[in-house]
């Protein structure tokens, strides 16, 4: 078994204490080869770039319901190693079992899933179906092939409206819509699993706000239709596509009464996957993770900051709050600092250079 050295060595001491009967080296094990469900969404082709580059074996199954296919191809340009991708749906037990089998799968990262906030209240069966019904078919799959490592792609949702700030794992969870319930509702249904078997090593990983963009330009955040959230919207302004931004809300208590979010750039979260693969790889039973900077950002300070990055002025009205919208969110990073050994390490700059990047690259493509 190997652990991720933490890059802060002050750790190292309680990692020593906690694996020194384990850890045989920190090279990493070589003979990983990842399931990624949903990889070729936004935050799974980004976890999948990371992947190419440390893992020889890398499987994708995808029913491309919120993706395409171009994002295969667009993988391909980005990494040298080779992706194996299956089309289809992680509701198809059989299919999920014979991926695993054929392609020798031991570690699952599994994202494939519904994620808007406001279409699951309108779609809950939907979300639930796509969402839990899809982890169980998933976990009877890997049940039934005997490999039980995976990271599971949850949210800073599951807490609901905070009751302090920053939020650490031990808040309490009270998701409020559809979307951050069938993420409860998966948590609870891994947490017994792992309770069940010793053998299961199962880590979830409550992503704060993933923005930005690989560094190559060439994958990043491409929503169907009109985007939901801040970022991708601010791109297409920029762009031209739309004509102003609408700020829901300014009247919150906050520095400038706007929305404050915990902004992460998708490549900070692709590494923490890594990160919490290796974790498991020495350490079995369920565990939750942050996955967030802990500095909270406003609607204001992120578009100014993108009106620097792209060197224009976005037109912007405020309008009424969103329903649902908290005023603040970020998160406490500690466990992740601690137990992962990994932390965020790029700037708001940066990302929202990358978004303002692969904005321009979807209007001029290379080719
Ligand atoms: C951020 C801020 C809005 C759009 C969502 C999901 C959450 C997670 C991350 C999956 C808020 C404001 C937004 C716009 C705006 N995804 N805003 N105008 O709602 O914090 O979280 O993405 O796990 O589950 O809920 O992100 O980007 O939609 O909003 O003023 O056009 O920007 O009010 O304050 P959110 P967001």
């Amino acid at each position: 078994m190997t652990i991720q050295v933490s890059e802060n060595r002050s750790h190292l001491n309680e990692f020593e204490n906690i694996f020194s009967e384990s850890s045989t080296s920190n090279k990493r094990d070589s003979r990983m080869n990842v399931l990624i469900t949903g990889g070729t969404g936004y935050i799974g082709s980004h976890i999948c770039s990371v992947l190419m580059d440390e893992f020889k074996n890398t499987t994708i199954i995808d029913n491309l319901s919120n993706s395409k296919m171009k994002t295969i191809h667009n993988l391909k340009k980005i990494s040298k190693n080779p992706i194996n991708f299956i089309a289809g749906d992680v509701r198809d037990t059989n299919l999920v079992y014979k991926t695993i089998k054929e392609n020798k799968i031991n570690h699952v990262i599994h994202l494939a899933g519904l994620k808007s906030v406001s279409n699951s209240t309108e779609f809950p069966i939907e979300y639930y179906d796509n969402n839990v019904s899809g982890t169980i078919s998933l976990l009877q799959a890997m049940n039934l092939a005997n490999v039980k490592s995976l990271v599971f792609s949850s949210s800073a949702t599951v807490y609901g409206a905070p009751q302090y700030l920053p939020l650490d794992e031990a808040h309490p969870t009270a998701a409020i819509n559809p979307y951050g319930r069938s993420k409860l509702h998966i948590e609870e249904i891994l947490r017994d699993t792992a309770h069940s078997n010793p053998d299961w090593r199962i880590a979830c990983l409550r992503y704060f706000n993933p923005v930005g963009s690989h560094e190559s330009g060439i994958i990043g955040d491409e929503p169907n239709g009109t985007p939901q959230n801040l970022m991708p919207y601010l791109a297409q302004v920029a762009a031209g596509m739309r004509p102003e931004l609408n700020i829901y809300g300014n009247d919150y208590n906050t520095t400038d009464g706007t929305g404050v979010r915990d902004y992460i750039h998708i490549m900070d979260l692709a590494e923490g996957h890594i990160a919490a693969l290796d974790f498991l790889a020495a350490q079995a039973s369920f565990h939750t993770f942050n996955l967030g900077t802990g500095r909270g950002y406003s609607v204001l300070e992120l578009l100014n900051c993108f009106e620097i990055a792209c060197g224009k002025t976005i037109p912007h009205r405020f309008l009424a709050r969103r329903p649902g919208d908290v005023a603040e969110c970020y998160a406490a990073t500690e466990k992740a600092k601690t137990h992962l050994g990994w932390h965020p390490k790029r700037s708001l700059e940066e990302m929202c250079e990358s978004s303002w990047n692969f904005q321009k690259m979807l209007e001029n493509p290379r080719n």
